[in-house]
């Protein structure tokens, strides 16, 4: 009895879940579909003004603010642990991986603004590729100060990709054309005005953070280090 209840669950599960990838394909099929407008009139596009390059560019900004926000995950739990129990930097981490994600959520939503990210397929599933999570460089950390260390190079390096956008697509050349200047004087200020100034008020933050942080274990050893995690409670 117990035998054939086995049996039958498993053939259940097996089915359940053919169905339930059976079902996120032609869901997917049918967000392509709406997606194409089929009306007696034709909307004009020409309002799309966004070139490949800048809009590949955004895409790659998404994956890095997810990875961001992934790695920040990680930090998160390994100072979450009972064996290394640092509630405070745990938060502050964690808050982190938060931020890192609503960032990933606003360069899809400027992209979608700008007529962008039209092809499912080609846009929406390239926006989240499976080398993300690899690309998260390790799971645990020495100290908090290593930590605070890696947030502050992967900031410095999000500020950097950032800035390069804005270079390319202000007085950029167009790579379809190789001709043609871009000039996405939106794109640029939106990127400037919304991000540039979070980077470096971010990038201060932290390196403010470490310098505490030093003086404080320096003069307490890892007392130092306990009292700086309450701070950030
Ligand atoms: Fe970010």
């Amino acid at each position: 009895m117990t035998l054939i209840k086995f049996v039958f669950l498993l053939a259940a599960s097996v089915f359940v879940s053919s169905t339930l990838v059976e079902g996120g394909y032609y869901y997917k099929t049918e967000l392509l579909n709406t997606c194409k407008v089929d009306l007696p009139i034709s909307v004009p596009t020409d309002w799309i003004t966004m070139v490949h390059s800048c809009s590949n560019l955004m895409m790659q900004q998404v994956q890095k603010e997810l990875n961001a926000s992934l790695t920040y995950l990680a930090m998160g739990a390994h100072f979450s642990r009972d064996c290394v129990n640092r509630p405070g930097f745990a938060k502050y981490f964690f808050d982190s991986a938060s931020e890192e994600r609503q960032h990933a959520i606003k360069f899809i939503s400027y992209l979608t603004m700008r007529g962008n990210l039209t092809d499912y397929h080609k846009h929406v599933l390239a926006l989240i590729p499976p080398h993300i999570m690899a690309g998260v460089p390790q799971m645990t950390w020495n100290s908090s100060a290593h930590a605070i260390q890696d947030a502050l190079k992967l900031e410095t390096l999000v500020t950097e990709s950032i800035r390069q956008i804005i270079i390319d697509c202000e007085q950029g050349k167009n790579q379809a054309t190789d001709t043609e200047t871009v000039n996405d004087y939106h794109l640029s200020d939106w990127l400037t005005g919304e991000f540039l100034d979070e980077q470096y008020k971010g990038q201060r933050k932290l390196a403010g953070m470490l310098s505490t942080l030093r003086k404080m274990e320096n003069s307490h050893g890892k007392l130092g280090e306990f009292l700086m995690d309450k701070t950030l409670l």
